[in-house]
C-alpha cells in the first residue's frame, strides 16, 4: 500500500521526503487555506517536492468549467492528479479530462455505486472518505473492503485510495481490507512509527551502549551480565 500525506504543508511534506516513504500527497481546498498562501506557488512547490502524484482539487460546479480548471492544474506539472468530486457535473468533467489522458482522483466518495461510476469514467482513483463515514454512524473500512472486491471481481484499473484516516488502525486496517493508496494527516504518519516498547529499548539500549564504551580488554562480563543458566 502506498502512502501519502493529506496536507498542503511544505514543511510537513519534506520532511516525511525526507524518511524516504512519501509515495505522493493530496490536498483539498479545507487543508489550503489552512495554509494561509496563495494557492498556485504553494501546489507548485509541493509538485516540486514530491516526485509522486499530487492531487490538487477543482471546486467549479459546471463540467465545461470543472474540464478548463482541470486542465490549468495539469498544466502546472507530469505528477499532477486532478481531484474532482462525484456529482453528475463532475462525472461528465471526469470522463472528459480521463479521456485525454489527465488523471482523475474522485474524492467525497461515500458509496461503491459512486465509486462504480467514478471508475467507469475511466478516474485514476477513488477516495472513499471513511473517517467521514465512520463520524456518521457507518462503516468506512466495510466500504473499501467492497470496493477492492468489486474492482478486482471485474479487473478494474482504479486505484482505492483510502482518505479521512482518522487513527493509526485505520491505516492497518486499510492494508487489510486492500487498500491501493492511504493518505493521511502528517500527525498520523508519526504515529504510525510510535511504540512505547520501541522507546523504552531504545534506551536501554542506548544506556548498555555507554557501559561497553567503557569497558577494557578483559573478557570477564561485568556482574549484572554473567549468565546465571
Ligand atoms: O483529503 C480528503 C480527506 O482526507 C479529508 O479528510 O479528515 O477532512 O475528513 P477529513
Amino acid at each position: 500500500m502506498k502512502i501519502f500525506l493529506d496536507t498542503a504543508n511544505i514543511d510537513e511534506i519534506w520532511t516525511a521526503h525526507r524518511w524516504g516513504i512519501l509515495d505522493g500527497v493530496t490536498t483539498n481546498p479545507t487543508l489550503a487555506a489552512k495554509e494561509g498562501r496563495a494557492f498556485e506557488p504553494m501546489a507548485r512547490e509541493i509538485l516540486e517536492a514530491v516526485p509522486g502524484p499530487v492531487s490538487l482539487e477543482t471546486t467549479s460546479l459546471e463540467s465545461a468549467e470543472i474540464v478548463r480548471e482541470g486542465r490549468e492544474l495539469a498544466s502546472w506539472g507530469k505528477n499532477v492528479v486532478v481531484k474532482v468530486p462525484i456529482f453528475p457535473e463532475g462525472l461528465k468533467a471526469i470522463k472528459q479530462l480521463s479521456d485525454e489522458g489527465i488523471r482523475i482522483n474522485t474524492t467525497l466518495v461515500f458509496s461503491s455505486n459512486q465509486a462504480i461510476l467514478a471508475a467507469k469514467a475511466g478516474a485514476w482513483c477513488v477516495s472513499p472518505f471513511i473517517g467521514r463515514l465512520d463520524d456518521h454512524g457507518e462503516n468506512g473500512m466495510d466500504l473499501i473492503r467492497q470496493m477492492t472486491k468489486i474492482f478486482r471481481t471485474y479487473g478494474i484499473s482504479t486505484l482505492v485510495l483510502a482518505a479521512s484516516i482518522r487513527h493509526p488502525v485505520h491505516v492497518v486496517q486499510s492494508a487489510e481490507a486492500g487498500a491501493d493508496i492511504a493518505t493521511m494527516p502528517f500527525k498520523i504518519l508519526e504515529q504510525m512509527f510510535t511504540h512505547p516498547l520501541t522507546d523504552i529499548g531504545m534506551k536501554r539500549f542506548c544506556e548498555d551502549w555507554e557501559k561497553v564504551k567503557t569497558y577494557g580488554s578483559s573478557r570477564t562480563p561485568k556482574p549484572e551480565y554473567q549468565r546465571t543458566v
